[in-house]
């Protein structure tokens, strides 16, 4: 240093220190503005990235259903909520063509289920960004410990597609930030030739008929929504609309289903408005633009899929169909900020249905099915607010999450319950919420200290009596 300091003339000096400068300044910089590969999700380390906030999707496929093969593009809006060289999106499988950033082709890389993007010039800190990934590909089932049959996009027997996603799946179909932490609205448009129709989320807001025959099926859906809840299916099917109340219900059957047969079929499905009606004076407004179901008959089970609920010909019930409209509040419009908060949805939900089936047989029909699931609670031992990632879909943890808010209703009373259930929802709409954010509204709303209630029956493996 001191002989340098003899040596140096003021413009070698000045050099060298602008060298040092660039030098920290640029090791600072990469350190910081690659946006992390995760959000932090204990189960789920790699879903979700860091860096930015997705405003709304654009997804733009054309669909051959011989092969089972989508191409076409992928484009986000989305604001950078830090400097960024590069950021990550979440994509499984497929074949990326090409990627852009603000219109100018940007370098990219495969590293597992993460695309990695570098726009050509870095992105600053409330930068309002696009990104658009074009691709192409037969989508590939997704390995997730807690799903074995939602996998992302598949084919189904008799002609049907459908993209069902929950927790992981929806990164087998389109590039996005696959956690719930970044909701988004979307616009879905779908290319598939006759006799399909393409339903998804939200709004039909067009329908293409192009020049080769096939359709371009235009859906927009301007709520807030998690990745998981984007839903397509596809195949012949047909729309039966009730705009008779206060939220417009539209649902989707096979073509070959007669509309007037449905409710004589199906009960529940005649109850549909009723629900909605009871729910609604429940828990406050109906959350989002549109409801109905569609119904595809192979599929295994049934899904809260975000204004519109997808089931199987045998999940189609009037049991099942309250426990996917009840998700519309806890699970679609307050949605897990942690996958292992799981309880949030599941719980509720399957809670709710008890409350329905007293509203519709009476309170014996209340008590007997809390006492059902209490008999289920022991299956499998387990603290629902601790759920391991095979456990998060486990009828066990639907029932002992249902017996948390019967045992909580006990405690605080009929008035003090529903006033939680409704603060709840209005506090955390459109967005994320813990375990804890719902315990912290409990206990403000009953002026009650719940620990030990909470410790019971949501931290305990035991499964206490029934109070
Ligand atoms: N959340 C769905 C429901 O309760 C069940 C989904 C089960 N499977 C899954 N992979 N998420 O209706
Ligand atoms: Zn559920």
């Amino acid at each position: 240093m001191m002989i340098f300091t003899r040596k140096a003339t003021l413009q070698y000096r000045i050099q060298a220190m602008l060298i040092i400068l660039l030098v920290l300044g640029s090791s600072i910089s990469w350190a910081q503005e690659n946006g992390a590969d995760g959000l932090g999700d204990v189960l789920y380390p790699q879903l979700g990235n860091d860096g930015y906030d997705v405003q709304h999707y654009t997804i733009d496929l054309d669909f051959t259903p011989e092969e089972n093969f989508i191409a076409g593009a992928t484009s986000i809006d989305a604001i950078a909520r830090q400097n960024l060289a590069a950021f990550n999106l979440d994509l499984f499988g497929l074949e990326v063509a090409a990627v852009a950033v603000n219109d100018a082709a940007a370098a990219f890389e495969r590293v597992g289920s993460e695309l990695v993007i570098t726009p050509s010039a870095p992105l600053a800190e409330g930068e309002h960004f696009s990104a658009r990934v074009e691709y192409s590909g037969t989508p590939e089932p997704i390995n997730d410990p807690s799903a074995p049959d939602f996998l992302g996009w598949r084919a189904y027997p008799d002609g049907y597609f459908a993209a069902v996603s929950q927790p992981s799946g929806a990164m087998n179909w389109f590039p996005s930030n696959n956690h719930p932490l970044d909701k988004a609205s979307f616009t879905f448009r779908i290319t598939a030739p006759p006799p399909n129709t393409v339903v998804a989320n939200g709004i039909l807001s067009d329908v293409i008929e192009n020049a080769d025959g096939s359709r371009t099926f235009v859906w927009e859906a301007a709520d807030p929504m998690a990745t998981y809840l984007t839903l397509i299916a596809i195949g012949d099917l047909a729309e039966v609309r009730d705009d008779s109340g206060a939220v417009p219900i539209r649902s989707y059957f096979p073509s070959f289903v007669d509309p007037a047969t449905i409710s004589t079929v199906v009960p529940g499905y005649g109850l549909m408005q009723d629900m909605m009606t009871w729910l609604s004076d429940m828990l406050g407004d109906y959350p989002f633009e549109a409801y109905g179901a569609v119904v595809i008959p192979p599929f295994p089970g049934a899904l809260e899929t975000q204004t519109l609920s997808i089931f199987g010909l045998p999940a189609f019930t009037e049991e099942v169909m309250m426990h996917e409209l009840a998700h519309q509040w806890f699970g679609n419009s307050v949605t897990v900020a942690q996958w292992k908060d799981i309880w949030l949805h599941e719980g509720f939900a399957t809670y709710l249905m008890a409350l329905w089936a007293g509203e519709r047989a009476g309170a014996a029909a209340y008590d007997s099915t809390i006492a059902s699931y209490h008999a289920d609670s022991s299956a499998v031992l387990m603290a629902p607010a601790d759920a391991e990632i095979s456990q998060l879909f486990e009828w066990t943890l639907y029932a002992r999450g249902a017996l948390v808010l019967h045992a909580l209703r006990q405690e605080v009373g009929d008035d003090a319950f529903f006033a939680i259930l409704r603060s709840f929802h209005e506090s955390y709409a459109y967005s994320a919420a813990t375990t804890s954010d719902f315990i912290a509204v409990a206990e403000t709303v009953s002026g009650q200290d719940l620990d030990e209630l909470f410790d019971a029956w949501l931290y305990s493996e035991e499964v206490p009596d029934l109070p």
